[in-house]
């Protein structure tokens, strides 16, 4: 739809977790002249950021190493980790965790003030921070909210990104938002400027069941493949082994159960009280994220069950109460005292791996336009992050990234000379566009009907989730395109939009999915069931315009 209205940045940045808000305020303080305009879907304290429970991992104890963080990033990742990256994650991470403290964030210290470090799943090292005992991400979110509350960035808020637009050379020129306003500023608008910044999230609601908030649709990767970018390994998305399991029917956003519950002696049970992980991985519980979910999985199909149990009625009240206070009550709300019952679990879709291919600067295929975040594939995740990883890897590449706008922008008015460009990453093994049918995309359909959501999410629950067949996934993409060519007339509104853009991303999936036939960290294949080295070390990339589809 042709924009009502204008508004014009140097520097506008879509969404408002940890990626954006931090992005934002970095490059406000390189360049205190520009105008920096953060979008957000909601209000600027929504999103994932404030989710997170188990904290952010960096390399603060001087026990530990850069090299270690390293190692257990790689491992996690099976093979398709882009080393470059997570040595830049690893490196940069501990500044970025003390700048971020310095912004005003307050970790959880012991009596001497020292940082508390935990552990997650995969990590061998206890580097994990946390604020709040599990409330990290609130803490993490209500600190940069405030610093953007205190500084000169403009804020748009209930403004869903439509598209991006391009100029006459093919470089990233704005984007197209409606925004659910007032006055002169409601309705389908434009924001013109000189860099866009993708930090939309993930796109957990893609599933019937997930740890993501009701607004993790998939934005930024629709928004990009619609551009043309291209988008990179999105069948490795990560199901997080123990989230509170509230019956077969529920939908929507489910409680998580922190890793650092388990980090913190819990263990994983079935109905008859056996711990099943000890005969599976050397860190058992605490194995990585994919190891541990998939347990779960044979265990539920060897006893017939629809969850298992996390027991952790050792830690007694007190300490559920002061380490895990969130956890604490939302099992109260739900009928569950951890203090006396082992917790109700099973997996669900919280994390995609993959997204928006950009280099070890942020930037994307297209020039001018850059992804922050989880909606990014950087290369740090491979086909599994490691636990806490998310949120170092939006402080790090946030930096990174506000630092090439400058440089950029720099080179540009004359200043400098500038750094020199380098075409975004092709590291970390072969790369192969996602091919053959269905086409994920490239037919124009309209928006689809709202309706169709719940529709969408049951189809990629039954079929492509933790266990996937080319018989199961196949179904998947039928029905798809079944929503896809169902002809309904559609109001343009914030749920048509949304439900298009889950539509986009569940095709993409589903085709790369199908393409990937092995079983690799979160993407896990029955039909398929080894790790093929020979035929899959490699990434899968996928673009609406290209070839492949
Ligand atoms: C958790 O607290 O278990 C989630 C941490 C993460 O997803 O990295």
């Amino acid at each position: 739809p042709a924009p009502g209205w204008t508004v014009e940045a140097d520097v506008v940045v879509v969404g408002s977790g940890i990626a954006g808000l931090t992005l934002a305020l970095r490059y406000a303080a390189l360049d205190p002249g520009a105008k920096v305009l953060v979008v957000t879907k909601d209000v600027l304290s929504s999103g994932s950021t404030r989710w997170a429970q188990g904290g952010i991992a960096a390399v603060l104890d001087p026990r530990d190493t850069p090299d270690e963080h390293l190692s257990d990033t790689l491992v996690a990742g099976v093979g398709l980790c882009d080393e470059e990256a997570v040595r830049v994650l690893v490196t940069e991470g501990p500044g970025a965790v003390r700048r971020l403290i310095a912004a005003g964030a307050r970790f959880d210290t012991d009596d001497a003030g020292e940082l508390q470090l935990t552990r997650e799943g995969g990590h061998r090292r206890n580097r994990i921070v946390h604020a709040g005992g599990d409330a990290t991400g609130a803490e993490v979110q209500r600190a940069l909210v405030q610093a953007v509350q205190e500084s000169a960035i403009e804020v748009i808020e209930h403004a869903l990104v439509l598209d991006l637009f391009k100029d006459a050379t093919g470089r990233a020129a704005g984007v197209t938002l409606h925004v659910m306003g007032e006055g002169e500023r409601d309705g389908v608008g434009a924001v013109r400027a000189g860099a866009v910044v993708l930090a939309t999230g993930g796109m957990g609601q893609v599933y019937a069941a997930t740890t993501n908030p009701l607004v993790s649709t998939g934005d930024g990767v629709a928004l990009a493949l619609r551009a043309g970018a291209v988008v990179r390994d999105v069948e490795f998305v990560q199901f997080h082994p123990t989230v509170l399991w509230l019956g077969e029917d529920s939908t929507g956003q489910q409680p998580l159960i922190s890793e650092a519950v388990r980090g913190e002696g819990a263990v994983l049970v079935d109905a008859g009280g056996t711990r099943f992980m000890k005969d599976v991985h050397e860190l058992a519980d605490l194995a990585p994220r994919d190891v541990v979910a998939k347990a779960i999985m044979r265990r539920m199909r060897e006893t017939g069950a629809d969850h298992m149990y996390l027991d952790a009625r050792h830690f007694g009240g007190e300490k559920w109460r002061t380490r895990f206070p969130t956890i604490h009550a939302v099992c109260l709300e739900h009928g569950i005292d951890p203090v006396t019952q082992p917790i109700p679990v099973a997996p669900a879709a919280h994390y995609a791996s993959g997204g928006v291919r950009a280099d070890l600067h942020g930037r994307t295929s297209v020039p001018g336009l850059y992804a922050c975040g989880e909606v990014a594939c950087t290369g740090v995740h491979g086909a599994n992050r490691l636990a806490s990883n998310s949120l170092l890897e939006g402080l790090v590449f946030a930096e990174r990234i506000a630092a090439d706008i400058h440089a950029e922008r720099r080179a540009a008015s004359g200043a400098t000379a500038g750094a020199a460009r380098s075409v975004p990453g092709e590291a970390g093994g072969a790369v192969r566009p996602v091919p053959g049918e269905p086409p994920a995309d490239d037919r124009p359909a309209g928006l689809i009907d709202p309706r169709a959501r719940a529709r969408i999410q049951g189809h990629m629950s039954r079929g492509a989730s933790v266990l996937r067949s080319e018989e199961s996934l196949s179904e998947v993409a039928k029905a798809l395109l079944s929503v896809r060519w169902t002809p309904v007339a559609v109001e343009p509104c914030t749920e048509s939009w949304e439900t298009t853009n889950l539509l986009t991303v569940a095709s993409v999936l589903v085709a790369a999915a199908r393409t990937r036939q092995e079983t690799r960290g979160s993407h896990w294949r029955e039909d398929f069931p080894d790790r093929d080295d020979a035929q899959w070390l490699g990434h899968l990339d996928v673009t609406l315009t290209g070839e492949g589809l």
